[in-house]
């Protein structure tokens, strides 16, 4: 099996869940703790091993792509001021081994088709999808972990992607999985035996929703060309591997961590709270704010 280097990350979305503060700053470069929440994606990524980077990008999403390029003003200003540690935060955010490439989607018509628009780009080789809205946190630190065991537990030929259960009421918000009733356990594979994107919770065959960390085969991509519009409308990477699922083993992979959607504001505010929490430098001093706040709502 050639060695996965490919790895797609949509970010083309307008993020409507989070205005005001999406309306001109991209919602994948509003902060987390210390930094803009496209930096984690890529840093998982880059943490598993990936080395080709794949944007899917639209109008007004610039900033992602200067995100990761060099600043040269800044760097000289750092310089001339002896700030090695802050030009060190700055500078190689991404190894210089790892390319970064964008590609556009020009029109809105969903995760499936932004996907596509990164086919020629990917080629005829499996790659991963990795969705930035959701963060994932590790207790232990390696917040990469499970997409390492991801990639670890890929076979080639087939998908894998990792699911985690939500509360029935939320299914409609989520691709769902039926396992056929199998459970696997954290860090573990089971057999799907089918897949709906955002049913009625009368409809959904389980409550292990699809959080947005994918192996794929190229195989995908032919399959979405054909792939109609779906839910809201829209061409879904869920109704593409219901289409795989009859010609290839399809596999879910319980999370051992946690997710955080930040395309949610709710979420955003959690996420802020759990990384601040465990953040190396700022979590001990973040702890005492937090608990003064948690006794003075008491
Ligand atoms: C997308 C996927 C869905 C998945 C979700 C995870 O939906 O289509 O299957 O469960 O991401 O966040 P979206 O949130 O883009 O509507």
């Amino acid at each position: 099996m050639q060695p996965l280097s490919k790895i797609v990350i949509p970010v083309a979305g307008l993020g409507t869940r989070v205005l005001p503060a999406s309306k001109v700053i991209p919602k994948e470069m509003l902060t987390v703790v210390d930094r803009p929440v496209i930096q984690y994606v890529v840093e998982e990524a880059v943490a598993a091993g990936f080395t080709h980077i794949i944007l899917v990008t639209s109008d007004g999403k610039s900033a992602i792509e200067d995100h990761f390029d060099a600043h040269f003003e800044l760097e000289v200003t750092l310089e001339r001021k002896g700030k090695s540690q802050l030009i060190d935060s700055i500078r190689d955010i991404v190894p210089p081994e790892v390319t970064i490439s964008s590609v556009r989607q020009h029109h809105p018509l969903g995760l499936g088709h932004a996907v596509l628009c990164a086919a020629p780009l990917i080629g005829a080789e499996a790659f991963a999808v990795s969705l930035p809205d959701v963060l994932l946190h590790h207790p232990d630190g390696d917040h990469a972990l499970d997409l390492k065991s991801l990639v670890a537990a890929y076979e080639d030929g087939s998908a894998l992607f990792m699911v985690e259960p939500v509360p029935r009421e939320n299914v409609s918000s989520y691709g769902i999985v039926d396992c056929g009733g199998a459970t696997a356990d954290p860090g573990q594979t089971a057999d799907i035996v089918g897949m709906v994107e955002k049913p009625k919770i009368s409809e959904a065959p389980s409550n292990l929703s699809i959080i947005g960390r994918y192996i794929l085969p190229a195989r995908t991509l032919e399959l979405l060309r054909e792939t109609e519009p779906g839910a809201g409308g829209e061409i879904q990477l869920t109704d593409a591997l219901q289409k795989l699922l009859q010609e290839a083993p399809v596999k879910a992979y319980s999370l051992k961590g946690k997710t955080y959607d930040c395309g949610d504001k709710l979420g955003f505010l959690r996420a802020n709270v759990r990384f601040g929490l465990s953040h190396p430098e700022l979590g001990t001093a973040f702890r005492e704010i937090f608990e003064e706040f948690v006794h003075e709502t008491r």
